[in-house]
């Protein structure tokens, strides 16, 4: 029988430790990015990565194995520290549709971020499971809604 590895979901969140100039910062992030989109997309992992107020939030969705040498790279990764596992677990079905995208707080997500507080779980340190995947739901709604897309689910 084949040896079928199956879907996960990993949530964690970090503090970030950018520069805090921004236009240094914006290029950092945009490195970040591109480069983690080239591998995402390779390793076909669907993620939301959210930065709100020196937090990040991440997540992922992928193949069980890719997951997991992702993961080992994020976590020894300098740009963030105090990397922590919110939930890893395996899913029926993927929710999440780009390879990597960075939210911050702007106009278009503001509302959901005050809705959903991550900074303040985050804060406490003990964000539940369910808030910080249906906020990272809602983010991606905002996201299609403002390219003009229907929602899927
Ligand atoms: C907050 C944060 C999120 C990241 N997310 C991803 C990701 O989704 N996928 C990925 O391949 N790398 C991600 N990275 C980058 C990895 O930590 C690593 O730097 C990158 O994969 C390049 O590794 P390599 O040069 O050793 O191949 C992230 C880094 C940070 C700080």
């Amino acid at each position: 029988m084949l040896n079928r590895s199956s879907l996960s979901r990993i949530i964690y969140f970090s503090r970030c430790t950018l520069d805090k100039e921004s236009v240094t910062r914006t290029e950092q992030l945009d490195r970040l990015v591109r480069s983690s989109r080239r591998q995402n997309e390779f390793a076909l992992i669907t993620s939301i990565l959210v930065l709100d107020r020196g937090w990040f939030g991440h997540m992922m969705e992928g193949d069980r194995d890719a997951l997991n040498s992702t993961f080992k790279r994020i976590s020894t990764d300098s740009r963030h520290k105090e990397v922590r596992i919110i939930e890893w677990r395996e899913i029926p079905r993927r929710e999440l549709l780009p390879s990597l995208e960075l939210l911050e707080r702007n106009l278009i997500s503001q509302d959901v971020l005050d809705k959903f507080a991550l900074d303040e779980a985050f804060s406490r340190g003990t964000p539940k499971p369910t808030l910080v995947h249906d906020c990272m739901l809602a983010l991606q709604q905002n996201l299609l809604a403002k390219r003009g897309i229907e929602a899927l689910t």
